[in-house]
């Protein structure tokens, strides 16, 4: 029960990774309202959570629905100590097809949705003066660039630069803010991408998955699971004197 009274908010949480953060929240004893674009999923994900859990309908690319958001989940748990940016969406393609409409909305999700919910959160929580913890999902693709893979690697790029900064500014209300960056992670959003390379590689499909998986120097893809403890001892009082970083929980694929 580590995070025990606290309450978090996290983002695209209706599915994947920020769903399983959410379940793993409330087995350490936090209250968590799960925030997503998806009201169907996320009515399925609360009834799959219980009572520990709420939901909250809202698009991280408006920001009167941030605003909205950000006030009834406060409103409804009091306050809000742990903000996860969790919400992206993945494109590839070659580069000479890239469009304008995916660049602007995966900036607009990935990169414009965590900024300005980060400032939402710190908003009450320097309000509060209280602290807080705000986690920002990157990922390995930010710290290289893919040859199919330009704007979606350009967003995670501007996620670690924009923990960096503000990380810097917020600490000084005592708010902690990182990132986390996986590798490759098992689960729909990877069907996804597979379905992207098969068509822009000339593969069958499962094919990039299966190939990615097995280079993963730990020896397959990660799972939501592999990334809990990272995100929950990030919320901790032991990580308390850690701020702007971004780690790697990836089986070493960065690294190879
Ligand atoms: N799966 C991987 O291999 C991998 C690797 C590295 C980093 N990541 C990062 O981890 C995070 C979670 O990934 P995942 O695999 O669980 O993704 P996912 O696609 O399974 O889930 C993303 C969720 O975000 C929601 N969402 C999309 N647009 C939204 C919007 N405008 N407002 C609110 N919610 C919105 C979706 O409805 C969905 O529930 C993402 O930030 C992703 O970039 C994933």
């Amino acid at each position: 029960m580590r995070l025990k009274g606290k309450t978090a908010l996290i983002t695209g949480a209706a599915r994947g990774i920020g769903f399983e953060f959410a379940r793993a929240y409330i087995a350490e004893g936090a209250t968590v309202t799960l925030a997503d674009v998806n009201a169907v999923a996320l009515n399925k994900a609360v009834a799959e959570l219980g009572p520990k859990s709420r939901s909250v309908v809202m698009d991280v690319t408006d920001q009167s629905a941030i605003d909205a958001g950000f006030a009834a989940a406060i409103a409804d748990m009091g306050k809000l100590d742990i903000l996860i940016n969790n919400a992206a969406l993945f494109d590839a393609c070659p580069f000479a097809d890239i469009t304008r409409a995916s660049y602007d909305k995966l900036f607009a999700v990935n990169v414009a949705g965590t900024m300005f919910c980060m400032q939402a959160a710190a908003r009450h929580m320097i309000a509060r003066g209280q602290g807080g913890r705000i986690i920002n999902m990157a990922s390995q693709a930010g710290r290289r660039g893919e040859g199919l893979v330009a704007v979606y690697c350009a967003t995670k790029a501007a996620v670690i630069s924009l923990t960096q900064s503000a990380a810097l500014n917020l600490i000084a209300h005592k708010i902690n803010v990182n990132a986390i960056a996986p590798g490759v992670v098992d689960g729909a959003h990877w069907d996804h991408v597979d379905a992207l390379f098969a068509k822009y590689e000339g593969r069958p499909l499962g094919e990039k998955k299966r190939l990615v998986g097995a280079g993963v120097p730990y020896g397959r893809m990660g799972t939501a699971d592999d990334l809990t403890g990272m995100a929950i001892f990030l919320a901790t009082p032991e990580a308390e004197y850690i701020v702007a970083q971004t780690f790697g929980v990836d089986g070493g694929q960065w690294m190879a």
